[in-house]
């Protein structure tokens, strides 16, 4: 695993944009697998950057995104579907109809499932999987579970991630409580991943993570064994891990 430890929130989005870019550039129509939440917005911005100075290209990029929230549809501005077009497709110019996010609204949750899961294979391999680090060690909505899942499922969401995902809803009420997430058997067939964390409420968890034992009890743990990891974070995030080190 490789690990980048900048100093800040933005030193270490810009890291992030870097490597996000150099896929870009190596492989104009690669597949970026992208993920939503606080930690991605400053690499998305600092992308924007770099295409709107005309370093960037994303018209033959396709990407898959992680997960989405059962029950809100693509213009619900909490849905994933709409942060994605406010913070990168709505900036540059990725054709959005090769841009694929699971269907909130999709009424029989397994096709939902299916339907994704034949996307990422017709689509696949991702090139290169964006992934942030949820408080209790969930990537995607994978949360803490007895079993890694392989393909997309739904998921009801732990009281912890409905805590955590509360301050992006008016109430906390209107947090949903389920959601579609890609697998990890998905995840971890990506080529390359790269996961992204910031702040010292991470450290704990990106050390168990990392450092302890591989189980689904802290599902981003697999990735010890995936071969081409980047770790970027910033000092806050990493100080227990690299203690360690
Ligand atoms: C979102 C996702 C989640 C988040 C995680 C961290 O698509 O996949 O796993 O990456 O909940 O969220 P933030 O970045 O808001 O701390």
């Amino acid at each position: 695993m490789k690990i980048y430890c900048e100093k800040d929130y933005k030193t270490m989005s810009r890291r992030a944009a870097g490597i996000l870019a150099a896929q870009v550039i190596l492989k104009p129509d690669c597949v970026l697998g992208l993920a939503t939440g606080s930690t991605p917005e400053g690499a998305y911005e600092e992308l924007i950057r770099r295409y709107q100075a005309g370093e960037l290209d994303f018209s033959k990029v396709t990407s898959v995104n992680l997960d989405e929230y059962k029950g809100l549809s693509g213009d619900n501005d909490q849905s994933y579907r709409y942060f994605m077009n406010v913070h990168l497709f709505n900036h540059v110019n990725i054709d959005k109809s090769r841009t694929f996010v699971p269907d909130g609204l999709g009424e029989d949750p397994e096709k939902v499932c299916a339907d994704y899961d034949e996307i990422i294979r017709r689509e696949g391999p991702v090139d290169l999987q964006l992934l942030g680090l949820g408080n209790n060690g969930h990537i995607g909505f994978n949360e803490p579970a007895s079993v890694f899942e392989k393909g997309t499922h739904c998921v009801d969401l732990t009281e912890s991630t409905i805590e955590a995902n509360k301050r992006f809803f008016e109430k906390e009420e209107d947090v949903p409580r389920q959601a579609f997430t890609m697998g990890i058997g998905s995840i971890m067939q990506a080529k390359k991943i790269l996961i992204i964390v910031s702040g010292e409420g991470k450290a704990d968890i990106v050390a168990r993570a990392f450092r302890g034992p591989v189980t689904p009890e802290v599902p981003a743990s697999i990735l010890q064994f995936h071969r081409d990891v980047t770790l970027v974070g910033d000092e806050a995030a990493l100080g227990n891990l690299m203690k360690n080190y």
